[in-house]
């Protein structure tokens, strides 16, 4: 059992820290959002993640996980902590380090004995360096201290179990002491554990990202030679991804991919290479094929429609993928103003990210079910593959639908079955 705090409850930290209380340890959660914090003390949480109440109402319970603001006392009642602040992209692309930058300083100043600091945040390489340098500098006394990288890989939607069932557990330190530590904090989850120093770790995490969403980008291109030849992409992934070597995931045509870490992190890792003098022209493609990929689905609904103006389009999905509520950087947004500068109205459905969309996207109108939004709609538009569009009573959708039109980012449906039904339906990747 250790005495863990973790700075930053967002997406990484909240997960972390409630999970790390599921092994035992005695958790505090610190957030500078005292309305998160009262929140999550009133056991609400602030996003929506499949297992996650459960988790933090059983371990706020037990009192291993507690949530403060108080970051002053949650470093000196610690030994471990974690960074997990966010890192939000600048306009040029970098990473945003103030927060890290803060939050190391005030570590500094409230230690009084030996800690581990583990960076958990997603940040630039080197970062472990500058943290290292400004602890340091801030001490009051000469108190010994370690920094450690310790990358997180969890995915939004499956993050508990990400979590709980890591592929790997990637630790970069400089001193045995700090690698037997946190050798301790994940033995309990029985995991293979990667040693490295602290540099390397901090690019496995941007390669990691950065390779995924060059495979997302390598399958949407070639879903475009698909298109253009007759083959069928989801065929083509399927006999590609059989081969050990390439691997099936992350080899499913769509709209392009969005979420808060793909695009900002490829962003960030072109800029972090050309500081050091390399033009990573492969990690720019990516980026310009995953925004073709977009602007190649609003020209396949213009093109199935015919004309847009005036149009009613029913949009179901808006999250940047299922099983989450978050729509930061999803494709929908982009594609949903793009259809509505054409004139367009919208009617839109999703299981969970309609109220944060609502805030972003006022004039949707935002409807209780699939049903209602197709109804009196001149098409169907699926943006994300939540799995109950999946099994939609398509011959009602027909019937409510004004045309039955369907444009389909995710192929989640047979075109034959579709086309035997009456539908017009244009997918991603295949014949039309
Ligand atoms: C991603 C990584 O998968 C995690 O390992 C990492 O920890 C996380 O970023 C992070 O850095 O925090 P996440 O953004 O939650 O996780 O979502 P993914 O499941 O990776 O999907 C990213 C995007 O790619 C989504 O828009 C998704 O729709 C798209 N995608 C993914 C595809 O279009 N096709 C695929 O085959 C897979």
């Amino acid at each position: 059992m250790k005495r863990i705090c973790v700075i930053g409850s967002g997406y990484v930290g909240l997960v972390t820290g409630s999970c790390l209380s599921d092994l035992g340890n005695e958790v505090i959660c610190v957030d500078n959002d005292k309305d998160k914090i009262a929140a999550l003390k009133d056991l609400k949480m602030p996003i929506y993640e499949p297992g996650l109440e459960d988790i933090v109402k059983r371990n706020t319970k037990a009192g291993r996980l507690v949530f403060t603001t108080d970051l002053k006392r949650a470093v000196k009642d610690s030994e471990i902590i974690y960074i997990t602040v966010g890192t939000p992209p600048k306009a040029n692309g970098e990473a945003d380090l103030s927060c890290v930058e803060d939050v190391s300083r005030e570590v500094a100043f409230n230690m009084d004995s030996y800690r581990l600091i583990v960076d958990k945040s997603t940040v630039p390489v080197q970062t472990g360096q500058r943290v290292k340098e400004t602890i340091s500098r801030c001490l009051k006394k000469d108190i010994e201290f370690d920094v450690a990288s310790n990358p997180e890989f969890l995915r939004e939607g499956s993050a508990v179990d990400d979590f709980m069932h890591p592929d790997r557990i990637v630790i970069g330190v400089e001193t045995e002491r700090a690698a037997d530590l946190l050798k301790e904090v994940y033995m309990p989850l029985n995991s293979t554990i990667i040693v490295t120093d602290i540099q390397s770790a901090e690019l496995i995490k941007h390669a990691a990202n950065s390779f995924l969403a060059t495979k997302v980008s390598f399958v949407n291109a070639l879903s475009v030679i698909c298109e253009k030849t007759g083959a069928d992409v989801d065929k083509v992934a399927e006999g590609m991804g059989m081969d050990k070597r390439i691997g099936s995931t992350f080899l499913k045509a769509g709209v392009g991919f969005g979420g808060f870490c793909f695009p900002k992190d490829v962003a960030a890792f072109v800029k972090i290479a050309e500081k050091l003098g390399y033009d990573f022209k492969l990690l720019k493609a990516v980026q310009e094929i995953n925004k073709t990929q977009k602007e190649r689905f609003i020209k396949k609904i213009e093109n199935a429609l015919w004309n847009i103006k005036g149009k009613k389009i029913a949009v179901l999905g808006l999250s940047f993928k299922p099983n989450t509520d978050d729509i930061r950087f999803a494709p929908s947004i982009d594609i949903i103003q793009a259809l509505q500068k054409d004139g367009a109205t919208i009617n839109a459905y999703d299981p969970y990210a309609m109220d944060k969309m609502s805030k972003v996207l006022p004039k949707v109108k935002y409807c209780s079910s699939s049903y209602e939004a197709a109804d009196g709609a001149d098409a169907l538009v699926i943006i994300t593959e939540w799995s109950e569009f999946k099994e939609l009573d398509l011959a009602k959708i027909k019937e409510l639908l004004n045309d039955p039109i369907i444009v389909d980012g995710r192929n989640i449906y047979d075109p034959d079955v579709m086309r035997k039904q009456g539908f017009k339906y244009v997918c991603i990747g295949k014949k039309s």
